[in-house]
């Protein structure tokens, strides 16, 4: 589907035409560069630095901070005292969902946009567990790949608002997938209008590739298997509520998929992982995603009533 859809010159041009097409997030490259460094070599410092680079960051770290979730004795009133409270990896949680939170101004979102920063964020975060876990070598990456891999949903909401309503509208009481749901009324998928902004971008190749095949694995090039990881981090999300706020009406089972069964080969971990286990480990996990989301997404006003 997917090869052709790329080329689909009428895409291509509304994408290219968007003149509110978003801009990069200044993070995005610096960021999991940084924190790719041994946590002993990562300087506080540096990371209060980047964080100033984004306005509502640095209100954004205290709040979370100083939320019920870290239960502080005494609440945080400095950027340092809340990189302490919250880790490295819990910052950069933050920073960059909150920088890609503001890519869409609120009347632009056809899908709730809470939905949506759920899923990618889970996405996120399950990616990077789930790298840990089988030995991919490059967890910060595979986290990178859960959060941007349905970029494409925010192109389609400018380029597309009326068409795109109407799939969701149509996919959700149906409770059909929405990339078929898109390939059936737009002839194209979410995947397709996301690799035009991903290569706008400029990000790197091996994330291109998962914005553009994570539902299309078998067209994925060899030899990049972030894109199998994101595939199977995204089903997990969406079998385990993390997904676009509906239940989707499909048998998954995982083991058997072919992608599944295609990794292990590359990562022998996955073959002997318990994955009834994982799975019970996940819905702990989602539970604590969930808090963790909707504290970094909750109003302000909402978080102190809490
Ligand atoms: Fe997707
Ligand atoms: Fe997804």
């Amino acid at each position: 589907m997917t090869t052709r859809a790329i080329g689909n010159p009428e895409l291509r041009n509304r994408v290219e035409k968007l003149r509110s097409l978003p801009a990069s997030p200044a993070v995005l490259q610096p960021l999991p560069e940084l924190l790719r460094k041994p946590p002993d070599e990562i300087e506080i410092a540096q990371v209060a630095r980047l964080v100033s680079f984004e306005k509502t960051v640095a209100a954004q770290l205290l709040r979370v901070a100083n939320s019920p979730l870290y239960a502080r004795a005494v609440p945080a009133d400095s950027i340092p005292a809340a990189i302490s409270t919250l880790g490295i990896q819990r910052i950069e949680d933050i920073l960059l969902s909150n920088c890609f939170s503001t890519l869409l101004p609120a009347a632009k979102w056809v899908i709730e946009p809470g939905v949506f920063w759920r899923h990618s964020f889970g996405c996120a975060l399950v990616c990077r567990e789930f790298a840990e876990r089988i030995g991919y070598p490059d967890a910060e990456k595979a986290y990178l790949a859960g959060l941007l891999h349905d970029l494409g949903i925010i192109v389609n909401s400018l380029a597309y608002a009326d068409e795109f309503r109407a799939v969701l509208a149509t996919a959700v009481p149906n409770g059909r997938p929405l990339a078929e749901q898109e390939e059936t009324m737009l002839g194209f998928t979410h995947s397709d209008s996301g690799a035009i902004l991903a290569k706008t971008w400029k990000l790197p190749g091996d994330i291109v590739e998962v914005v553009q095949r994570h539902h299309d694995v078998e067209h994925a090039p060899r030899g990049n298997p972030l894109v199998a990881i994101t595939h199977l981090c995204d089903l997990l999300c969406r079998l385990r509520d993390l997904g676009y706020g509906y239940q989707e009406w499909r048998a998954i089972d995982l083991a058997a998929d072919p992608v599944w069964v295609a990794l292990a080969d590359h990562f022998p971990k996955l073959a002997t992982m318990d994955l009834a286990r994982f799975t019970l480990d996940l819905d702990a996990y989602v539970l604590r995603i969930t808090a963790l989301v909707d504290t970094i997404f909750s109003p302000a006003d909402r978080l102190a009533k809490a």
